[in-house]
């Protein structure tokens, strides 16, 4: 190998993109951990997405009254102007909610594009965008719904706030509990993961903030990353009745399909979300009910696969399980990735701010050119 050949890593698999204290994946072991707290324990009852936006951006646990105002701050970050919630609700007539977002998003930029001479206000400009965010999922999904844009109440959580704007009803508190942990669950997952990674190559061109988090929710969109739990759940509605569904995996299997939900990169044991996930589906999938059919059916796919890719490290993902979730709590399958960016959100602007922290240097990696020699060009005529 020269310098001038440089070696392929296909995916990037294995290769560092950046030294990182926020959150660690351990794909052997099946764990995940925020600042060295366990993701088990963080979905716990009582946790709020509002305290782990604290401990990602605090670098530890924090207490009560440092909840509370950060609690406050979303809640006054979380305004919006009549003409960005215009905007929004008219995306959510044009097109899927995720790319309506992800223009929402955009559009949230300031008229100037200097962020490099603004950088001391990294924290804030990346806390507004966390709390904007789930407050414009909100606001895409009562005007994909055909619903009036009511808006966050005083005093709602950032959950509470999502939920209710999402499926039009006042949460349970069972099924917010379920939200919380799913904010939670979802915040987060080390540096390396696709649309993370995209946010630190973004914030390497010194972009502005509204930028990097439009570009992150465009990676994520893709079935291969976090549109994978709306897919899984659409392939559950298409298998139908769990009777039939051993037959029918084993099937799509043999067509070397591969299955949503199903499969990762770092974990080759069971990811540890989807287990957190099957602790939140106790809770709220009622047998009975059209969810608990998709859920068996869900069982069902990781009984099969797990039995025919298990010994290649194979695994359910985060996604086998959480569009069961998701809808049990009402959340239609249109808004299970835009639910995911917004929760994402906060680890993205956390990774904006260490990337600001550690230096900035933009990504400029190298290529393996497989193209023509130098020829000489002919004009059109003579061609
Ligand atoms: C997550 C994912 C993109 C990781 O990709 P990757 O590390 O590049 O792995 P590859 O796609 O190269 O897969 C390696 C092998 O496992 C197989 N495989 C991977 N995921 C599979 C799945 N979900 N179903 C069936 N087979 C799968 C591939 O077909 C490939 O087999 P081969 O070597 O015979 O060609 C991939 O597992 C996938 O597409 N999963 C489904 C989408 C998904 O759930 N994404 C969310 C991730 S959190």
């Amino acid at each position: 190998m020269t310098t001038d050949t440089p070696q392929l890593v296909p995916g990037l698999e294995g290769v560092p993109i950046a030294e990182s204290a926020i959150s660690l994946v351990n794909g052997q072991a099946g764990r995940l951990s925020y600042r060295g707290y366990s993701i088990e324990e963080l979905t716990q009852p009582g946790v709020t997405f509002e305290e782990i936006v604290a401990l990602l951006y605090d670098g530890d646990l924090a207490g009560a009254e440092r909840i509370q105002e950060m609690t406050r701050e979303l809640e006054t970050l979380r305004a919006l102007t009549p003409e960005q919630i215009e905007f929004a609700r008219s995306a959510a007539k044009i097109t899927h909610p995720m790319f309506a977002l992800q223009a929402a998003v955009a559009a949230l930029g300031p008229h100037d594009n200097n962020f490099e001479v603004k950088v001391d206000t990294v924290t804030q400009r990346g806390l507004a965008l966390i709390a904007k965010t789930g407050h414009l999922v909100g606001v895409i999904a009562e005007a994909a719904a055909g619903r009036a844009y009511t808006g966050p109440k005083p005093g709602e959580s950032h959950a509470e706030m999502m939920l209710r704007m999402i499926t039009g009803k006042t949460p349970s508190p069972e099924h917010l509990r379920v939200m919380q942990a799913l904010l939670i669950l979802q915040a987060d997952h080390s540096a390396g993961n696709a649309s993370t990674f995209t946010s630190r190559v973004v914030t390497s061109t010194k972009a502005e903030p509204e930028a990097v988090a439009s570009a992150a929710i465009g990676a994520l969109s893709g079935p291969a990353h976090g549109g994978a739990n709306e897919h899984s759940l659409r392939l559950f509605l298409e298998i139908g009745d769990p009777a039939g569904a051993e037959a029918k995996i084993e099937r799509l299997l043999d067509d070397k399909y591969k299955i949503p939900g199903f499969g990762h990169r770092v974990y080759h044991v069971k990811d540890p979300r989807s287990k957190v996930i099957q602790v939140l589906a106790a809770e709220v999938v009622k047998p009975g009910t059209k969810e608990h059919d998709l859920y068996q059916i869900a069982l069902t796919v990781e009984k099969v696969a797990t039995e025919r890719l298990g010994d290649r490290g194979l695994f359910p993902n985060v996604d086998l399980f959480s569009g069961c979730v998701f809808a049990a709590i009402g959340i239609p399958i249109d808004f299970f990735t835009p639910v995911f960016a917004a929760s994402r959100t906060a680890g993205w602007m956390v990774n904006m701010r260490e990337q600001w922290d550690s230096g900035n240097r933009i990504f400029r990696p190298a290529q393996v050119y497989t193209g023509s020699g130098d020829r000489a060009f002919v004009p059109v005529s003579k061609r």
